[in-house]
C-alpha cells in the first residue's frame, strides 16, 4: 500500500522524501521515542503515513496548502486507517497556530521560509524536542551554486546556503548536519541553558 503511495507520488512528480532521509527520520523518531509530530508540508502523506506505521501512540498534525495534495493526502491516510493518528491541517503553514508541544517538527515545506517557520514553531518545540529540516544539500546544488543557470533556483540555493549559516551560528540551538543521508539532513535541538 505504502510502496502505491511512493510509486504514484513518484510518477506524477510530487515531491517525497527520500529514501535514506526516511530510514533516518524513522530511526530518531524510534530512538527518541518521539511521540507528537508536527509535520510541514505534507504532500500526499507518504512521509506522515511511514511515521504513524512506527507506532499507534504517534499522533501527527500535518500541514498543506496545496488542495490536489491534501485530498490525496486524506484519502491515503483513510486508505491506511491513520485518521486517528494523522491530522492534516488545510492551511498555509503561516497561518497556523497552536499552544501544542511538539517532540519533533520535520521541516519539509518551502525552503526559502526554514528560518521563518523556525522562529514561527520554536516555542512549540518540548524541552528535548528536535527540529529536523529535509534538502540541506538540494540535489547537490550548495556546492556549486555558482554554476546553477535558473536565476530563481540559484535564489532559492543561496537561502538555503544561508539558512544553514544561520543555524550554524545560532546560539540557541545544537545542531548536527547529515549531509549524506537522503537530500541533506539538520537535526537542531534546544540548547540547555542556552545562551539567547
Ligand atoms: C516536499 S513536499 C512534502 C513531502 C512530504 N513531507 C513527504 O515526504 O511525503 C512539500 C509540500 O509542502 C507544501 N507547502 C509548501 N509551502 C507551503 C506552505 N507555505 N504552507 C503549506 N504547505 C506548503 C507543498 O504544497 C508540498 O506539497
Amino acid at each position: 500500500m505504502i510502496e502505491n503511495i511512493k510509486n504514484k507520488a513518484q510518477e506524477e512528480k510530487v515531491p517525497i522524501i527520500k529514501d535514506g532521509g526516511l530510514e533516518f527520520l524513522l530511526k530518531t523518531i524510534k530512538e527518541r521515542k518521539i511521540k507528537d509530530i508536527l509535520e510541514l508540508g505534507t504532500a500526499v502523506g507518504y512521509s506522515s503515513i511511514n511515521m504513524a506505521l512506527l507506532d499507534e501512540g504517534i499522533k501527527i498534525d500535518t500541514i498543506e496548502k496545496n488542495e490536489e495534495m491534501y485530498k490525496q493526502a486524506i484519502t491515503n491516510i483513510k486508505n491506511e486507517g491513520l485518521d486517528k493518528q494523522i491530522t492534516v491541517h488545510f492551511c498555509p503553514i503561516e497561518d497556523y497556530k497552536t499552544n501544542k508541544k511538539y517532540d519533533l517538527i520535520f521541516v519539509d515545506a518551502a525552503k526559502a521560509q526554514y528560518l521563518k517557520y523556525t522562529e514561527q514553531f520554536l516555542n512549540n518545540l518540548k524541552e528535548n524536542g528536535i527540529f529536523i529540516y529535509d534538502n540541506l544539500v538540494f540535489h547537490g546544488m550548495i556546492y556549486d551554486v555558482d554554476k546553477i543557470k535558473n536565476r530563481n533556483t540559484r535564489s532559492l540555493v543561496k537561502k538555503i546556503i544561508n539558512f544553514r549559516e544561520i543555524m550554524r551560528n545560532d546560539k540557541r540551538f545544537d545542531i548536527m548536519f547529515y549531509e549524506d543521508v537522503g537530500d541533506g539532513l539538520l537535526v537542531a535541538s534546544r540548547r540547555k541553558g542556552g545562551r539567547e
